[in-house]
C-alpha cells in the first residue's frame, strides 16, 4: 500500500476538553506520522468554504457555527494508508456507531460534536490539505 497523507481535524469539542494529546496518541499508536499541525480558530466562513459540499444540508449553518465556536487543531496525517487508516482510528461519524477504541466512541459528544475530521478519499485529501498548509509547512 502507498504512503498517503490525509487532512485531520481536531475539533471544538476535542480542544475544549483538553483532549488533543490523547487524540495524537490514537494516531501515533496506529502508526500515523504527524507531519504539520497547528492550532487556529476558524471564522464561520472559513467554516463554510471547507465544508462547502455539504452545504444543501440541514445540518451545515449548525455545523459551520459548531466549527467557529473554539481553536480546532489542523493536522497533516501521513502513512500507509493513511485515508482509510485515519477514518478507522477515528471511528463512524455518529459515535453510537463508533467501534468501541475509536476516537469518536471514546470521546465524541454526538454525531455534530464528534471530535475529529477526516479527509475521505485521495482527492478530497489533496484540497484539503492545501485549504489549511502551504507545501513548506509539511516535513516528513
Ligand atoms: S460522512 O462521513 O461525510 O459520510 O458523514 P456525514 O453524515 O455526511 O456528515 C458530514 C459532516 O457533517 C457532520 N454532521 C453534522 N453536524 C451537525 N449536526 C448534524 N446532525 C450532523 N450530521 C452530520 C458530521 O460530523 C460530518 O463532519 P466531518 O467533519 O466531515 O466528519
Amino acid at each position: 500500500m502507498a504512503t498517503e497523507r490525509t487532512l485531520s481535524i481536531i475539533k471544538p469539542d476535542a480542544t475544549k476538553r483538553n483532549l488533543t494529546g490523547k487524540i495524537n496518541a490514537k494516531f501515533e499508536d496506529a502508526g500515523l506520522r504527524i507531519v504539520a499541525q497547528k492550532r487556529i480558530h476558524l471564522t464561520k466562513a472559513q467554516a463554510g468554504k471547507f465544508y462547502e459540499v455539504h452545504a444543501s444540508r440541514p445540518f451545515y449553518d449548525e455545523l459551520c457555527e459548531f466549527m467557529a465556536s473554539g481553536p480546532v487543531v489542523v493536522q497533516v496525517l501521513e502513512g500507509e494508508g493513511a485515508i482509510a487508516k485515519n477514518r478507522e482510528v477515528m471511528g463512524a461519524t455518529n459515535p453510537k456507531d463508533s467501534a468501541a477504541g475509536t476516537i469518536r466512541a471514546e470521546f465524541a459528544e454526538s454525531v455534530g460534536e464528534n471530535s475529529v475530521h477526516g479527509s475521505d478519499a485521495p482527492e478530497t485529501a489533496k484540497d484539503e490539505i492545501s485549504y489549511f498548509f502551504a507545501g513548506m509547512e509539511l516535513v516528513g
